[in-house]
C-alpha cells in the first residue's frame, strides 16, 4: 500500500525561521519524511496577502527553501517546492472560493485578528480568501495529514468542509485531510513576553530566536530572557511562564523530559540553566545555519532543486485539477 500523504506550507515572510517555526513545523516536516509521502511548500502566494516588496519576497522564498533543505528535507525523499510554481493552486482556489459562503470565510479567527491589526483600509480581499487558498494547497495533493500549529485548526476544518461540499455536489474527488498538531511545542513563547506566542509579527527582536542568527546574539537573548521572581527551575505555567517556556525549549531540543530537567537543575540558579539552554539552541541552529549559507551561496543550484520539486508537485496537482475541471463542468480543450 502506498504511504499516506502529508502536505504542509510555510510562509516566506521573514529573513529567517524562528525557534517556534523550527520546533512546531520544520522539525516535524523532517521527521515525517519517514513513513509518509511528503509534500512541503513555500507558500509565496499566501505571503502577498499583506503588504510586501517584490525583491524581498523573492529573497525570502529562497531563504525559506534553503532552510528547509538545510534542516534535513531530502529532495530525493520529499517534494519541496514553491507554491507559485504550480499554477493549479490558484486555479483550484477559485473553484473553492465559489463554494465558500461569505459568513463562513468571515468567521475565520486568523482573518479577524489580522484585519483588526492592519485596519479595514489596508485589509485586502486576499487576506479574506487566504484560508481557501490554503484549502486548495492541501486538497490538490490529496493529503491525509497536515502538520500545522494549533492556530491552524480552524483552517483545516474549513478545508474538510469544502472538500466534503465538492465531493457531495460533484462526486468523490478529494481526500479529507486531518490536522497533525505537534504535542509539547504548541507554546513556544516570546522570550520577553512569555505569555505571547513567539511570532515574527508580534514579538520584538529580543523575544525571538532566529534560526540563522549568529551565536553571540542568540546567547545574549537567552541570558536576558524574562524570568520570574524566585530562583527555582520548576515547570509552573501560571506563576513562572518564562521558566516554563525555557524548560519546554530545552526539553524539545535535548529530548529530556521536563521532570528530569527539573531534577537536574534543583538548587541551581537561573544562570546555569540559561547557559545550557543557549548551548542546546546553538548546537541545533549552527549546522542548519551553515548549510543554509552554503545553499544560498549557489542560487542557481538552489533554484534547480526547486524546479525539480515543482515538476514532481505539478504531476500530482495536474491530475487532481483535471478531475476537478471535468466534474465541475468545464469544457475540455479539444
Ligand atoms: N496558513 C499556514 C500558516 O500560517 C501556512 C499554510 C499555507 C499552510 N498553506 C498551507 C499550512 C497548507 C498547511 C497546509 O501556518
Amino acid at each position: 500500500m502506498a504511504s499516506p500523504r502529508v502536505l504542509s506550507g510555510i510562509q516566506p515572510t521573514a529573513d529567517s525561521f524562528h525557534l517556534g517555526n523550527y520546533l512546531g513545523a520544520v522539525r516535524q516536516y523532517v521527521a515525517m519524511q519517514e513513513g509518509y509521502d511528503a509534500f512541503y511548500c513555500v507558500v509565496d502566494l499566501h505571503a502577498i496577502t499583506v503588504e510586501y516588496q517584490a525583491e524581498v519576497l523573492r529573497r525570502r522564498s529562497r531563504v525559506a527553501a534553503a532552510q528547509l533543505f538545510a534542516a534535513g528535507l531530502d529532495p530525493d525523499r520529499s517534494t519541496v517546492f514553491v507554491q507559485s510554481h504550480v499554477r493549479e493552486h490558484t486555479e483550484l482556489a477559485w473553484v473553492l472560493i465559489c463554494l465558500t459562503g461569505m459568513g463562513e470565510a468571515g468567521r475565520m479567527t486568523q482573518f479577524k485578528d489580522k484585519s483588526a491589526r492592519y485596519g479595514e483600509g489596508s485589509t485586502g480581499v486576499g487576506l479574506f480568501t487566504y484560508p481557501i487558498l490554503q484549502a486548495a494547497d492541501i486538497l490538490l495533493y490529496q493529503a491525509n495529514k497536515v502538520p500545522v500549529g494549533a492556530d491552524q485548526k480552524q483552517h483545516l476544518e474549513l478545508t474538510r468542509d469544502l472538500a466534503q461540499r465538492f465531493n457531495h455536489r460533484f462526486g468523490e474527488t478529494f481526500t479529507l485531510p486531518e490536522p497533525y498538531i505537534v504535542k509539547g511545542v504548541e507554546k513556544i513563547t516570546d522570550l520577553q513576553d512569555p505569555l505571547a506566542k513567539m511570532s515574527k509579527s508580534s514579538s520584538s527582536p529580543a523575544g525571538i530566536l532566529d534560526l540563522l542568527e549568529q551565536p553571540g546574539p542568540l546567547r545574549k537573548k537567552i541570558m536576558r530572557a524574562v524570568t520570574d521572581t524566585g530562583s527555582e527551575i520548576v515547570f509552573d505555567e501560571e506563576n513562572k511562564p518564562g521558566i516554563a517556556n525555557l524548560l519546554r525549549i530545552q526539553s524539545a531540543l535535548t529530548g529530556t523530559p521536563i521532570p528530569e530537567l527539573e531534577a537536574r537543575y534543583a538548587g541551581q540558579g537561573y544562570g546555569t540553566f540559561k547557559k545550557d539552554v543557549a548551548e542546546a539552541v546553538e548546537e541545533t541552529f549552527a549546522p542548519i545555519r551553515e548549510r543554509t549559507e552554503k545553499l544560498l551561496a549557489d542560487e542557481a543550484a538552489l533554484d534547480r532543486m526547486l524546479a525539480a520539486g515543482a515538476v514532481k508537485a505539478r504531476a500530482v496537482a495536474a491530475e487532481t485539477m483535471e478531475k476537478v475541471r471535468d466534474r465541475a463542468g468545464f469544457l475540455p480543450v479539444a
